[in-house]
């Protein structure tokens, strides 16, 4: 009905305007008309009657003048009739005629078209006719016509008209509404048919309709793109890109704005003098997510830790950035000394960090610190709902500083749906049993939807740690925890960096910018150089290596003078004593080596950088180097062996990876080592040094096209295509639940 208005309301609209041009026309038409045939008849009657008055003026009888005008007059269209003998005379007349009406005014009418006359009897149209008698002027006759016959007839015209244009109104709309059906139907079979894959037919033995052609091209595209949109469903080698994963936001979740929560925020503002200068914080999160908020947009929520974050929010605490190209919201939340000493540098870093790590440095537990935690966590939940611009909102909850996030939110927003990634190891149930909190950890974790780690290794440790400490149910076919009448899913997700790289990063060449490396760090032409690039933590393993440098340097001297290792070291977490001591611990060693082969050559064995280092700079260290080295103790993924990995567009240098990261199950050609064995990793440097560049070229491309098909786009999209199910299931249930059709009292899967 709807489609059939479309078109009838228009058209009506359309003859009601071209009605209203036309019957004017059509009114002055019939009057013209009208006037013409009643000229020609007042002629006809002139002739008629130019005998018998002319003879009655000839013998003087105005009477029989008088006859002859009545007879006239009998008509019933003929108003009056008068005679003129003269201009100055008395008109003679029958009938009524106007009484101001004198002979001399009819002079300038004679022999014109009829003339309008209104009077108050109406209309009237006045023809003057000269008579002429033996070819001599005899006088004028008048006659004045009645029009208003004119006006019934040409109202009468008007309704004609007005019924003739309803009338083809009807018709033309009838035939408008049953062709549109008609045709409507025709393109919606042919719609479905091509939808079906069968073409636009008339029918089957018919062939296609060419007019559609275009259109069905264009639609096979469409649907090739929605499909190619829906592939990362269940195809693995699908090419993971910035695109796809908004199509997934877009078409899995509806657009859903995606909260992130974590406690590193991913640009600091600090103030240099004057002016307010923007860091990138030295933090694999960081490096993982923030291209994942720059497709997606929404709001990333974080400590605000730099000296000018204050000076640069509005009043709600936010921030667009990237600063140079704003794409996502960045809401900071503050902490007083106290709460950050206690929360972070506490609980978190001389706690959990240590807990989860086995580098064999103990957790300090301290009651006082488990307060902040608690409190500091409690600031982020309350920031989280704050930003939630609907009742179910999908929130990515990042790492061991906010574990009991995820149970505040989930009370919170019940509807939301919860995904929190534990980006460092889990560790085994023995080892996690030691801390006086674990119980309420576990509670706080199993308030996520889903449970990400890096590797199966770590799923598996949680699971046993809750079987162990909680009143729970484990699937262990499904990795599915039941707790408290709640699913969380416990999946691995393996996380990634951005591919590609954007191209800034890779933009000058490798020759340049091993030039410019040597030439900046004083090296010679031709010096080999190894990197290192870490936060200044003791998980990372930067002793080992170092002694693996000098190990290298005695038992192949010929590198001494020809090699040198390069660490970039990014000062973390400052003020933590075991932190001090080991950076203290690894200048000392970094001293020691250059003292020992300074004998040999002045060139330095070891060049220590402890400084903040922007990624630009960073990707010039990596492009720069024969071989990089990472020897974490124990590392839940590590970024830098895929960042350098992926920065090697040339396909040369050699990857020498401790096999205790989670890198080292993905990045199988690099070489692979146990930093404890000191000997082992220095035979991988020289191995590396030597490695013809045939066989790097071969390890180089493997690795890299690994990294770019297990990109980061893949690690967000594939934790929320499986959001996406769990929320498809929970509206299920719920329906389900409406119509009686299904036990409520069954356990809720958050997918919220
Ligand atoms: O790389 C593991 C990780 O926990 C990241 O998730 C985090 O950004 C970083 O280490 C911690 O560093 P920071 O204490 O400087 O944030």
């Amino acid at each position: 009905m709807r489609l059939s208005l479309r078109f009838i309301v228009p058209l009506l609209l359309v003859l009601a305007a071209f009605a209203y041009a036309v019957l004017p026309l059509v009114d002055g038409l019939t009057v013209r008309w009208f006037v013409r045939d009643l000229d020609i008849r007042a002629s006809l009657i002139g002739n008629t009657v130019r005998e018998p008055i002319a003879n009655s003026i000839r013998s003087g009888d105005t009477a029989r003048v008088v006859q002859a005008l009545t007879r006239i007059t009998e008509d019933e269209r003929v108003h009056a009739a008068a005679f003129c003998e003269s201009p100055l005379a008395t008109p003679l007349s029958a009938g009524t005629l106007p009484p101001d009406m004198r002979c001399a005014d009819l002079a300038a009418f004679t022999g014109q078209p009829g003339h309008m006359l209104t009077t108050p009897q109406g209309a009237l149209l006045m023809s003057v006719r000269a008579l002429e008698v033996d070819g001599r002027p005899a006088g004028d006759l008048v006659l004045l016509h009645d029009m208003s016959f004119v006006t019934r007839r040409s109202e009468e015209t008007r309704r004609y008209v007005f019924a003739l244009f309803v009338g083809l109104g009807i018709i033309v709309s009838l035939l408008t509404v049953v062709i549109a059906q008609l045709s409507w139907r025709g393109w919606e079979q042919g719609m479905r048919a091509l939808l079906r894959g069968e073409g636009l037919l008339r029918s089957s033995d018919q062939p296609e309709v060419p007019e559609f052609r275009p259109l069905a091209r264009d639609l096979r595209e469409l649907i090739r793109d929605i499909e190619s949109e829906r592939r990362p469903r269940d195809e693995d080698r699908f090419a993971w890109s910035p695109e796809a994963l908004r199509a997934v936001l877009n078409h899995e979740l509806r657009g859903q704005e995606v909260v992130v929560v974590s406690n590193r925020e991913p640009y600091i503002h600090m103030r240099k003098g004057e002016s307010i200068e923007v860091r990138r914080p030295a933090s694999g999160l960081v490096t993982a997510l923030e291209p994942i908020m720059r497709t997606c947009s929404g709001t990333w929520i974080a400590h605000g830790s730099g000296s000018a974050d204050r000076d640069v929010v509005d009043r709600h605490n936010r921030i667009d950035v990237p600063p140079d190209r704003p794409g996502y919201r960045l809401r900071r939340v503050w902490l007083t000394k106290e709460e950050e000493a206690g929360y972070y540098y506490g609980f978190a870093n001389e706690g959990l960090w240590p807990l989860c790590h086995i580098a064999h440095v103990r957790p300090t537990f301290r009651t006082s610190d488990w307060t902040q935690y608690k409190r500091v966590n409690r600031i982020f939940a309350d920031a989280v709902v704050e930003e939630a611009a609907s009742s179910d909102p999908i929130v990515l909850i990042q790492d061991y500083h906010l574990a009991l996030v995820p149970r505040m939110v989930r009370e919170a927003l019940p509807a939301a749906t919860v995904i929190t990634f534990w980006h460092i190891p889990w560790p085994n149930p023995e080892a996690f049993a030691i801390c006086p909190w674990r119980e309420e950890l576990l509670d706080g974790l199993l308030g996520s939807s889903i449970l990400g780690f890096h590797t199966q290794f770590h799923c598996n440790n949680f699971v046993d740690t809750v079987d162990r400490q909680l009143e729970a149910r484990v699937d262990r076919e499904t990795f599915v925890v039941s707790y408290r009448r709640e699913l969380t899913a416990v999946k691995r997700y393996p996380i990634s960096i951005e591919w590609p790289l954007s191209p800034e990063l890779t933009a000058s060449p490798v020759a340049e910018c091993r030039a410019e490396v040597r030439r900046r760090h004083g090296l010679p032409d031709h010096q080999a150089i190894g990197v290192g690039v870490d936060r200044f933590d003791y998980t990372k393993g930067i002793e080992e290596r170092l002694r693996a440098v000098e190990r290298l340097l005695e038992r192949w001297p010929d590198w001494v003078g020809r090699f040198t290792f390069i660490q970039i070291a990014a000062p973390t977490r400052g003020g933590i004593e075991e932190y001090d001591h080991y950076q203290t611990r690894v200048r000392a060693l970094v001293e020691r080596i250059n003292t020992r082969f300074a004998a040999v050559s002045s060139v330095p064995a070891i060049i220590l950088l402890s400084a903040h280092h922007e990624p630009g700079a960073v990707h010039q260290y990596y492009r720069a180097a024969e071989v990089c080295m990472v020897s974490s103790l124990h590392d839940g993924m590590n970024l830098v062996a895929k960042e350098f990995v992926a920065s090697r567009d040339d396909e040369r240098g050699v990857l020498v990876l401790s096999q205790f990261t989670g890198a080292a199950r993905e990045l199988a050609e690099a070489v692979i080592v146990n930093p404890y064995d000191t000997d082992e990793c220095a035979a991988a440097l020289q191995a590396a040094l030597e490695m013809p560049e045939r066989e790097q070229r071969a390890r180089m491309r493997l690795m890299r096209s690994l990294v770019a098909e297990f990109n980061v786009f893949r690690w967000a999209g594939r934790m929320l295509i499986d959001a996406a199910g769990m929320r498809k299931r929970r509206r299920l249930r719920d329906r389900l639940i409406n119509t009686g059709r299904t036990d409520p009292g069954s356990p809720v899967d958050r997918g919220a």
